[in-house]
């Protein structure tokens, strides 16, 4: 495939990451991307994780003998050959496994190893049939991550407000402006996004006026509000939109999310795939 052809197909990559765990990502991955699917955009969600949360929800896991990306990055398997349909119309995912645990290390002796997401996602074809694709990373710095980062254009940063974040999110932004400056210029922050949050705990309070002092406008005005159905859903494997009703919190809160993404990216809110170019 030519570079040419490659850039005016290519769909836009968002990380979702931050390297605290247990600060919304999968939850975010998982439902900004059905979020756009409900607004016609095909979306593919990468799971880098180990701990394979993204493959949970929309997928289940992997048996020992099936391939997922982990394969892909080990150079065994294509991409293409990997993807599974999801329960939601036009919604597919590339699985994390076991196998996932050998490959920061078998990156770190690749030749080109920051690059190799990459290279794939340029690779594959149903990739470059997505509107967008979105990566669920893990909760840390390590390679995947860099690599996640190197293959995007946006980085989304679930900030929990149920401490204070300030220490933590310098170190992860030292790490984006080193792979902007080394080797993706392109990454730009989509946004912080505050999760859990809860009205009746003071340190909601003190976690976004902090954040909101900070980063400005790069806060999402409408933060995630904490809802007990965002631990539940994952057990049904669906996603909020599944899980709640229309009028659920959940749903409406990644609703919300979903509609302040696509205008920040200045794209339309609805979808027409008759009008694409
Ligand atoms: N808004 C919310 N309200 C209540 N619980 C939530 C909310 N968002 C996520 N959770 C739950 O909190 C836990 C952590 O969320 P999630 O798995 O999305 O975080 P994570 O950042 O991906 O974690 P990890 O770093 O381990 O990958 C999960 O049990 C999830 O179901
Ligand atoms: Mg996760």
């Amino acid at each position: 495939m030519s570079e040419a052809s490659e850039s005016t197909q290519s769909p836009l990559v968002i990380s979702v990451a931050n390297q605290k765990g247990g600060v919304g990502k999968t939850t975010t991955a998982v439902n900004l991307a059905a979020g756009l699917t409900l607004q016609g955009y095909n979306v593919l969600v990468l799971d880098i994780d180990i701990q394979a949360n993204a493959t949970h929800i929309l997928h289940r896991p992997l048996t020992e003998d099936e391939q997922g990306l982990a394969e892909v990055i080990l150079e065994e398997t294509t991409l293409d050959e990997v993807i599974h349909d999801t329960s939601t119309e036009r919604l597919s995912i590339a699985c994390s496994g076991e196998t996932m645990v050998r490959v920061d290390l078998a990156l770190a002796s690749m030749l080109g190893r920051e690059e190799a997401l990459k290279r794939i996602i340029a690779e594959s074809e149903i990739a470059a049939q997505q509107d967008f694709i979105i990566i669920d990373t893990s909760p840390y710095l390590g390679l995947l991550t860099v690599n996640a980062l190197v293959a995007s254009d946006y980085v989304l940063i679930p900030v929990s407000c149920e401490y204070l974040p300030m220490l933590g999110l310098k170190l992860f932004l030292s790490t984006i402006n080193t792979v902007r400056k080394r080797l993706n210029d392109k990454l730009d922050i989509l946004g912080y996004l505050l999760t859990m949050y809860d009205r009746r705990e003071n340190i909601t309070f003190d976690v976004e006026n902090m954040m909101r002092e900070h980063f400005k406008d790069l806060v999402f005005k409408d933060p995630i509000r904490i809802n007990t159905r965002h631990k539940s859903s994952p057990a049904h494997h669906q996603t909020i939109f599944q899980y709640e009703t229309k009028s659920g919190r959940g749903v409406e809160d990644y609703t919300r999310l979903t509609a302040a993404v696509l205008e920040r990216l200045g794209m339309p809110q609805e979808h027409d795939e008759e009008s694409e170019e």
